[in-house]
């Protein structure tokens, strides 16, 4: 049976968490009521460490970790790898475009966006924005409209009676969602929208709105779909529902052996930033954390050696209308357990050894376990995985509940999954072999 209030709490995060800086704020909040300390990078960090902590880079993406009471140079550290954000249609710059007299909002795809799915939805607008205060300093804070304020309508199918043939999109010209019906001569003006949002929601930071990232997604809330409420419907399970999982795990793991969660920004559009998962943010943090035990030159790559890394990231479980889009011997199930990722090609990372200690993980928690492997003739998706083990040299392997609808803006997952892998993850800090 399903844990409901896990359930209940997972959909409630994501609910809460309409964009990256959204999800990290909200972890934050938890891991400050549950003790962690805040630090910042440009601080520096206690002398004597921290048994608790964590830290934030770019508002979109966040490390925590417990420290453990075993040296880190004494069994290394546990990590379990995640990403914060999620394909969708972001705000240009110049926000907005006119035509037949309404004002639609300008944007553009983030990652890799199923288009049609965003067609006749309830959409509103969330993100970061930044301003300047009263006396010219630079202050951000974020923003969620929460009511749907803007729609992409289909075209009727009267108008293209090939519509349901196989018709493309063109994210340039079809995807402008409409906001506003203009009465004669009005403009609309969106840094002005966004200063009597912030400030209607008792916030009078900023003075004066001068940039902002800013997207759009579903008003529809997270739901239990099936007959028996078998499966969980929402926006951005991948890949929130792993960040809300490996975050309940470590606020849940004990204070044995190191353990850390690394929640990147930008996988989803190739991990390249400073804050995504090829950048520097893992590095700095770790030879921080390393050096407060050990100075020598050798502490970093001893720990890193003994380390191990679970990237968490959905998979594609074998979907019954399509199932010859799957190896014939490797289609995960929603609600079969967690879905070791494997491709010989490394676009998965892991190797025998990691995927049998991640397997007898399973075997002792009593928690079902799957394969997935790419079909040969199909281009294989990758994760933070590879790139985090090239980076660093940490063994790394790719993990992952089923889901349905990969990246479309509405996502179906197994309810019994997400408890499957709480277990893992929490077993995985506590008692690794
Ligand atoms: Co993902």
């Amino acid at each position: 049976m399903p844990n409901a209030v896990l359930i209940d709490d997972l959909l409630d995060f994501i609910r809460r968490s309409p964009t990256p800086w959204h999800a990290v704020d909200n972890a934050c909040n938890l891991l400050a009521e549950a003790g962690f300390a805040h630090l910042r990078e440009t601080d520096r960090w206690p002398a004597e460490g921290c048994k608790a902590g964590f830290v934030t880079r770019d508002d979109g993406s966040l490390i925590a970790f417990r420290a453990g009471r075993r040296a880190l140079l004494d069994g290394g550290i546990r990590l379990a790898g995640v990403h914060t954000d999620s394909p969708c249609l972001r705000i240009r710059p110049r926000p907005t475009r006119h035509s037949q007299g309404y004002a639609q909002f300008n944007v553009e795809t983030y990652g890799g966006v199923l288009l049609h799915p965003w067609y006749d939805r309830d959409l509103s607008v969330a993100g970061r924005v930044t301003g300047a205060d009263s006396d010219g300093q630079l202050v951000s804070t974020l923003v969620d409209f929460r009511d749907p304020i803007a729609f992409i309508p289909s075209l009727a199918i009267h108008l293209d009676r090939e519509a349901n043939k196989g018709r493309n999109i063109n994210p340039q010209t079809e995807l402008s969602p409409v906001m506003l019906r203009l009465g004669e001569g009005e403009s609309f003006d969106l840094e002005q929208v966004l200063l009597d949002r912030i400030n209607a929601g008792g916030d009078d930071s900023i003075a004066r709105v001068l940039s902002w990232d800013l997207l759009l997604y579903d008003t529809q809330p997270p739901a239990r779909v099936g007959l028996r409420s078998e499966f969980i419907a929402s926006a951005r399970l991948d890949n929130l529902l792993s960040t809300y999982v490996a975050l309940r795990a470590l606020l849940a793991a004990d204070d044995e052996h190191a353990s850390m969660i690394v929640c990147n920004d930008h996988e989803e559009v190739g991990s390249v930033s400073a804050s995504g998962a090829q950048g520097t943010f893992l590095r700095t943090v770790l030879e921080r954390l390393i050096a407060q035990e050990d100075t020598h030159a050798d502490a970093f790559s001893r720990t890193i050696r003994q380390s191990l890394m679970l990237s968490i990231d959905n998979a594609h479980g074998v979907h019954p209308n399509f199932p010859g889009k799957h190896d014939g011997e490797h289609r995960p199930l929603l609600n079969g357990g967690p879905v070791v990722k494997s491709n010989a090609n490394q676009r998965y990372a892991g190797s025998s050894t990691s995927a049998a200690l991640f397997r007898s993980l399973c075997e002792r928690t009593g928690v079902p376990c799957q394969w997935f492997a790419n079909r040969a003739d199909l281009a294989c998706g990758s994760t933070i995985g590879p790139l985090t083990a090239a980076e660093l040299g940490i063994p790394v392997l790719d993990i992952g509940v089923a889901q349905f609808g990969m990246h479309s803006i509405r996502e179906l997952a197994g309810s019994e999954d997400p408890d499957y892998l709480l277990a893992c993850v929490t077993e995985f800090f506590n008692r690794l072999v």
